[in-house]
């Protein structure tokens, strides 16, 4: 179970993350929604450890992982999860499959000359196969991505993180893709937080969304709660309406900055 209280992150004197409060029970996939900039990424980084909450705490199987000081602990913490990252992050100069495998060295004690094939059983279980030796510049985009998942999956993680794991694809290959994930819950039984602006990929993976607006969590419900959701906030980024409460619009970037001259109030 992952269990985050009150968390809290800046980045200077902007705060992004204003006191999150989400659950994620054993073996649910919660999907997080909301609009551009509001800190989803972050906060799965939060989760994973890659940034320290400036407040709150995050608990993963009753361990707090802010708390956690040796190399040893974090790597121990950390072999728990997958995490598919929203640029996908490949190497350039690696193979597929060495991408795939890069992490178990860090991770597990697993000898490497099984590593080539546990990299082909991750690929078939996305769907991919005779790519081991290809680079990721030889793959298209969908590919590349089933290979981000491969990666995601292959220490057997119990937690996997996916963060817009179908942005830029066509609509068939992100059904594809959205797909692949419930066949790995189902397969794997993992827990799994899954951010995405795909409502439709969104409702077919999702036990639970939570909608995430300036740094709080406003509404956490079942998809079929969701989808007829009153709260104005929810209901614009759901239908997709560029009128509403939600303002993305280049005039609140300029707000923004302007703002960030000065302190922001919940800042120390
Ligand atoms: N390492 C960082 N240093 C400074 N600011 C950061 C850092 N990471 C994120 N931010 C800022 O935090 C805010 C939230 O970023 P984040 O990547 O979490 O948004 P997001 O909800 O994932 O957006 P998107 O849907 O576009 O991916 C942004 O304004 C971003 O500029
Ligand atoms: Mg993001």
């Amino acid at each position: 179970m992952i269990d985050a209280e009150g968390v809290i992150k800046r980045f200077g004197p902007r705060t992004i993350l204003r006191g999150i409060d989400l659950r994620v029970e054993t073996g649910e996939t919660l999907v997080i929604i909301g609009g551009s900039g509001c800190g989803k990424s972050t906060f799965l980084k939060c989760v994973i450890g890659l940034h320290h909450p400036d407040g709150g705490k995050i608990v993963v199987d009753g361990i707090e992982v802010a708390k956690l000081k040796t190399e040893a602990e974090i790597a121990d913490y950390r072999r728990r999860f997958g995490y598919l990252f929203q640029e996908g992050a490949l190497f350039d100069s690696m193979t597929v499959w060495e991408n795939i495998t890069f992490g178990l060295r860090y991770l597990t004690d697993i000898p490497s000359g099984k590593y080539r094939g546990i990299a082909s059983d991750c690929l078939a279980l996305v769907g991919l196969k005779d790519v081991e030796d290809f680079k990721p510049s030889e793959l298209s985009g969908g590919m590349k991505k089933r290979v981000a998942l491969a990666r995601a999956i292959a220490a057997q993680p119990s937690y996997i993180l996916y963060d817009e794991p179908t942005t830029g694809l066509d609509p068939i290959m992100t059904d594809v893709i959205a797909d692949l994930i419930l066949d790995l819950q189902k397969q794997l039984k993992v827990t799994a937080i899954m951010v995405t602006h795909d409502m439709k990929a969104a409702y077919k993976v999702a036990s639970r969304i939570a909608m995430f607006h300036e740094g709080k969590v406003l509404q956490v419900a079942h998809p079929d709660i969701i989808k007829i959701s009153d709260n104005p906030y929810v209901r614009q980024f759901v239908d997709g309406k560029s009128e509403g409460p939600i303002k993305m619009k280049l005039k609140e970037f300029e707000a923004e900055t302007a703002s960030n001259a000065q302190p922001d109030k919940e800042g120390s």
